[in-house]
């Protein structure tokens, strides 16, 4: 039996080349090997305030993103959280099984929590890693392909479906985290020591998939680097260093061979041969998303097809934990 896999990416701003990297261009590799599960996460994105209709844009301009970057529907199902019901029902029953201080531990809660004033942030960013967990443990999946900065949230879920399956006994697979050798924390080209990320202030830090190739080509050039000329992987020089993991997850190439490669060669050369090479893996995938956004009936026939896919097995899975908890 094929191991089963699934992941997510919130529609809560463009996808950047951090979800690229970290995430979407991973679960295309793997796709053949394993049985997939790929959704856009709706639910999760509305913990924060979200404009309806450009949140349902954002949710198609993913899924053609999904599409666009090589994820088949032969091989993988791709669907929308939300039209799947059984994530929040089984959410709800694992709110109930969930310690507040688990959540309070989270980091991605605390950062935004202390961001945010606690008094003022939603229930919702609490509770968010709760409904990560329904999400994943619903499908039994036995891996969650993300980048690094979800590596908590899969072991919450662990504890969680440990907790419940010692209380009623064997119901939900243990998950792990697969995480990339590369390419799994991106960081921000305008401030190297914070992670690219969809909802950042300084939009010159983030690369999106919809950028135009001028447009990347500025970016890169007026990154953030150290001082120092050489380029290598160093902690001290998170500039030069997050540059050089760009080159090295794009190019398949370890970091001492890209080290190698750059022998000699100061940070304007890595910056410029890293540009074109963003620009040449961003073109094709912006010429094929056009495609399916050119087509939204196709791309929303396919979307209803993953979740009719998707509602059979979480189904499944909720009704046996309703049945275990007493709810049915
Ligand atoms: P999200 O939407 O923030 O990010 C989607 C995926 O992209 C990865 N990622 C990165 N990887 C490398 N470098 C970066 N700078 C970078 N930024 C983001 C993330 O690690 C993630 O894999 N909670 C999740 C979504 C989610 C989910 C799930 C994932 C909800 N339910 C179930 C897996 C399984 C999130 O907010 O990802």
């Amino acid at each position: 039996m094929q191991k089963r896999v699934i992941s997510g990416i919130q529609p809560s701003g463009e996808l950047t080349l951090g979800n690229y990297l970290g995430a979407l261009r991973r679960w295309v590799s793997m796709q053949d090997h394993y049985e997939n599960y790929f959704c856009i996460v709706d639910l999760h994105a509305i913990t924060e305030p979200q404009d309806p209709q450009e949140l349902r844009r954002r949710v198609r301009d993913i899924a053609a993103f999904y599409l666009a970057a090589g994820l088949d529907t032969r091989r993988s199902v791709i669907f929308i959280q939300s039209h799947i019901r059984a994530h929040s029902e089984l959410g709800w029953i694992l709110n109930c099984m969930t310690p507040m201080g688990w959540l309070e531990r989270m980091t991605q809660f605390k950062d935004k929590a202390a961001k945010g004033g606690r008094e003022r942030i939603s229930v919702g960013v609490f509770d968010y890693p709760v409904l990560m967990a329904a999400d994943i443990l619903i499908y039994q999946a036995h891996l969650v392909p993300v980048g690094d900065d979800q590596r908590q949230h899969v072991e919450l879920t662990r504890d969680i479906a440990i907790r419940f399956n010692n209380r009623f006994g064997e119901t939900f697979t243990i998950p792990e985290a697969f995480i990339g050798d590369t390419g799994a924390r991106i960081m921000s080209l305008a401030d190297p020591t914070q992670k690219m990320s969809k909802s950042t202030e300084d939009p010159n830090g983030t690369i999106t998939l919809l950028d135009p190739p001028d447009l990347v080509r500025r970016k890169i050039m007026r990154a953030k680097t150290d001082s120092g000329s050489e380029a290598c992987f160093d902690p001290t020089r998170p500039g030069i260093t997050n540059l050089l993991e760009i080159y090295s997850t794009l190019t398949g190439l370890s970091r001492s061979q890209t080290e190698d490669h750059f022998a000699g060669h100061g940070y304007g050369d890595v910056k410029r041969e890293l540009a074109d090479l963003v620009i040449a893996a961003l073109e094709p995938l912006q010429r094929e998303h056009h495609r399916y956004i050119d087509d939204l009936a196709a791309l929303d026939h396919e979307l209803q097809s993953g979740s009719d896919r998707a509602t059979a097995i979480a189904e499944r899975t909720l009704r046996d934990v309703q049945e275990k908890v007493g709810v049915r």
